[in-house]
């Protein structure tokens, strides 16, 4: 290949794919979202969602299979959705997500799987493996520290190296070596100052030089903000096109300014990704669907958690129930963005009790992608099948929505809802969030479920109703009233079989088995972020470093109103005869109850005279155990390499504090069922902190951390977040600016562009045009101008005239936009 060619091959040719070289027999490979179902777009561009990609199974998200806790389980779905991409031509699948819920209201938690990084590593894992054992290849995103959505593309996440190594980092080491993922995506925002996708801390010395990873990097999609330093820093492929990243690298290369050895080092990993993920062209193009719903059944039969139950559930034959709330005949069961697949069926509540349970049988689809690889293809899915859906023994009245889905207040609909309660003993009450509520581009602003759905709760507990809560959403919502109801069920974001994988549990056929991977807080004001989040400036500053989650809630006793692996289960467990040795745990676990169950165990680490920063107790270690009623086993949970390490910044690297060590074996963080100790050996005498001098951290109260103490434990200054102004209220406007931001700019023309974008928002918002809102909120209310730029097709030099008249330089701007420069023009004229 000459240089240009290379540098080509290093940027996408489109949306999706990356360029090909017919005279070297290099076809594109072909990436496509997601992480719970594959979404490959039937036109070029980037729709996030907003037309149908080809249907496939819609398994259910990140979030919801993290509450399964059952490695083999998300392995195989992974090994479903591999089989589905392969069928749709699908080189690249770019999923799972692995970053961690630093808090409630980041807008993107429904597609990652938890606060802890043991758990979500793990699941990673294991979803990755199932995914390649297709040929094809997984692409673990978005790395690193990628935690909040306002901004995403513009924000600095400043954050201390320890934090960063054990909490932001170990998902993504767990994914890279016991996944072996071949792909890994670079998000969008920048840690520490510089940018992930360029970042050579990151990429180079940890990715590539501590874990040995040996597979491609991928930018996320427009995160290419310095195309040169990210060849330099080894990430691969600049995802979509993009006009002048080429252009750049060649320039650099001639320049002397970027070593040839850097361009060959990405084009040899890209081309082994190349080899490795070719799909033959006599592959399967069809897969089952009937077979896989059933599976996305299953997935989300173990996923489902019983939060409350005062013996309502499951439900006795023949109640007379009542379907109320606008999520049985609309279930929400998966996230918006670039994560949204077109499931093959959708199983739903009003249709599996009322009316034609044949609607949710998955059906035939033909369909003509236009576009899969190797030519125009006919994607097939195998004939339909007629499942005989079994009924259940309820006797149900009717269904009212009770609510408006958006929170608009409708006393007709709640009138009518409590009528129909009035003819029924149990109330099946489905509540939860919207679409927009949580979606990708957006943060959650607050953690409420809509007042309108409160208020019926309250109405029908004050009419005598016996309430059986059906919760839909992504991530916590504060469950203060509804902790009331007779039984409470969170069913997350399930996937197409959503509606009659929780009627099985309604009704006792599956025994719920799925705990909690992330803490439900009482109130929004008690997450250790809750000051902090999201950051709104230029940075965000992690200042509560390793205290997210259940590792804050223990150590600054703040009792959230659901821990961290917490969930019911209609039979119970005993522990006995805990054994701990330099291997790992030994216990017994019995089911004393009179059905079969599953029980999670959870296997977790601390250490009461430690001289350093810790949580009380870490994750490290967790099995799921299948027992017959009356049964017991053996359960074993080994120890491995990340369950004394902590990161000493001082030697800088993993270390392990010599002493003794608490060892605790428990159905939730806050049950513990069997506690022992053991001995571990040092490995450095070098303490990395004067306690005394960090007393939030010493007490784990990370809510209000002043700067002084945040600057001793980073070890450095905190870059400033602001902004640098011309005048007060006329901003310095650079590539990172965003849309948003505008409003600051000089002329009248940023500002006005900045205006319509912020008034189009407000008033689809207004007018309940949630679609267009999104789009505007996610796709330019907080792009970047480079961004932007690269959205229009602009070289450089047009962004930069972009630049030119934001900052007040009108003609001069405009010019470079419309003309090419001179000489330019001369050598095209010749
Ligand atoms: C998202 C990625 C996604 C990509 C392609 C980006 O906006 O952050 O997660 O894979 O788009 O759709």
């Amino acid at each position: 290949m000459t240089l240009e060619e290379k540098a080509a091959f290093l940027t996408g040719k489109g949306a999706w794919e990356t360029a090909d070289f017919p005279s070297f027999d290099l076809r594109s490979m072909f990436l496509a979202d997601g992480p719970h179902g594959v979404r490959r777009q039937v036109t070029e561009a980037d729709d996030m969602g907003k037309i149908p990609s080809i249907p496939a199974t819609c398994f259910p998200t990140a979030a919801t299979m993290a509450n399964s806790w059952n490695e083999a389980l998300i392995e195989e779905m992974g090994e479903l959705l591999g089989e589905e991409a392969k069928a749709q031509r699908v080189n690249v699948l770019l999923g799972p997500g692995t970053n961690m819920k630093r808090n409630p209201r980041c807008g993107r938690n429904f597609e990652y799987f938890s606060e802890d990084p043991y758990l979500a590593g793990k699941m990673a894992a294991a979803i990755i493996r199932g995914i390649q054992k297709n040929g094809i290849s997984a692409c673990v995103k978005h790395f690193a520290a990628n935690n909040q959505e306002l901004r995403r593309m513009a924000n600095d996440s400043v954050i201390d190296e320890r934090a960063l190594r054990e909490i932001y980092l170990t998902a993504f080491e767990i994914a890279v070596k016991e996944g072996g993922t071949k792909a890994l995506m670079s998000s969008y925002n920048s840690v520490n100052g510089t940018y992930a996708n360029e970042n050579e801390h990151l990429l180079r010395d940890i990715l590539r030089g501590e874990w040995g990873y040996t597979g491609m990097v991928v930018s996320d999609w427009s995160a290419s903000n310095d195309r040169v330093a990210a060849v330099k820093a080894g990430s691969d492929l600049e995802m979509p096109s993009c006009k002048y990243g080429a252009e750049e690298v060649v320039k650099a290369v001639r320049d002397g300014k970027l070593d040839l050895k850097y361009v060959d080092e990405c084009v040899g990993r890209l081309l082994d990704l190349y080899e490795s993920t070719k799909i033959d062209d006599n592959a399967p193009t069809d897969f089952d669907v009937y077979e896989h719903n059933r599976f996305a059944k299953k997935c989300a039969e173990e996923s489902i958690v019983l939060l409350e139950n005062n013996g309502i559930l499951p439900l006795p034959k023949n109640e007379k129930i009542a379907l109320i709330g606008d999520f049985a005949e609309n279930p929400r069961y998966q996230g918006a963005g670039s994560s949204i697949v077109n499931p093959t069926v959708l199983s739903r509540y009003v249709d599996r009790l009322l009316g034609d349970p044949a609607k949710s049988a998955p059906k035939n689809k033909e369909y003509d992608p236009g576009i899969v690889g190797g030519g125009k293809k006919e994607i097939k899915v195998v004939e339909t099948y007629v499942e005989e859906l079994v009924g259940y023994d309820l006797n149900v009245v009717g269904y009212e929505p009770g609510f408006d889905r958006y929170g608009k207040k409708d006393p007709k609909k709640a009138e009518a809802a409590m009528k129909l309660a009035e003819t029924a003993e149990t109330v099946l009450l489905f509540l939860g969030l919207d679409e927009v509520s949580e979606a990708e581009g957006m943060d959650r602003a607050h953690i409420r479920l809509n007042e309108n759905q409160l208020e019926l709760f309250r109405a029908l507990k004050a009419a005598g109703k016996k309430i059986v809560v059906i919760l839909s959403c992504g991530a916590p919502v504060e469950l203060a009233e509804l902790r009331e109801a007779d039984a409470l069920v969170y069913a997350c974001l399930s996937g197409q079989a959503c509606a009659d994988a929780v009627m099985d549990v309604l009704v006792g056929r599956v025994n719920p088995s799925g705990k909690l991977a992330e803490t439900f807080p009482e109130r929004y004001e008690d997450c250790p972020t809750a000051g902090t989040f999201p950051g709104t400036k230029r940075t965000s500053e992690y200042r509560e470093s390793l205290f997210i989650g259940y590792r804050y809630y223990e150590k600054a006793e703040v009792k959230p109103a659901y821990p961290f692996g917490y969930g019911l289960s209609y039979t119970t467990f005993e522990y006995s005869g805990l054994e701990v040795t330099e291997e790992g745990v030994k216990f017994t676990l019995k089911n004393t109850g009179d059905r079969a169950g599953a029980e999670i165990s959870e296997l977790y680490v601390g250490k009461k005279d430690s001289a350093l920063i810790r949580p009380v107790k870490e994750l490290k270690g967790f099995r799921k155990t299948f027992l017959e009623a009356g049964e017991s086993a053996e359960v074993q949970i080994p120890f491995d390499d990340k369950t004394f390490r902590y990161f000493n910044d001082l030697t800088d690297g993993w270390e392990i504090e010599g002493g003794t060590y608490e060892i605790y074996v428990g159905a939730s963080i806050d049950d513990v069922r069997l506690q022992g100790t053991l001995e571990k050996t040092g490995t450095s005498d070098v303490i990395p902190y004067d306690l005394a001098e960090l007393p939030s951290y010493a007490s784990g109260k990370v809510q209000n951390v002043s700067a002084e103490e945040f600057e001793k434990l980073l070890g450095r200054p905190i870059p400033t977040g602001k902004y640098l102004f011309y005048t007060k209220n006329r901003m310095v406007i650079d590539d990172n600016c965003t849309v948003d931001d505008l409003r600051y700019s000089k002329r009248w023309a940023g500002r006005f562009c900045s205006w319509l974008v912020r008034f189009l928002t407000a008033f689809s918002r207004f007018f309940c045009i949630r679609c267009f809102e999104s789009t505007l909120e996610i796709g330019i209310k907080h792009q970047p101008v480079r961004g932007i730029a690269k959205f229009l097709g602009f070289s450089r030099r047009q962004k930069e005239g972009m630049l030119r008249i934001f900052n007040g330089q009108l003609f001069k701007g405009l010019g470079m936009i419309l003309f090419k420069p001179r000489k330019n023009r001369l050598q095209a004229e010749k």
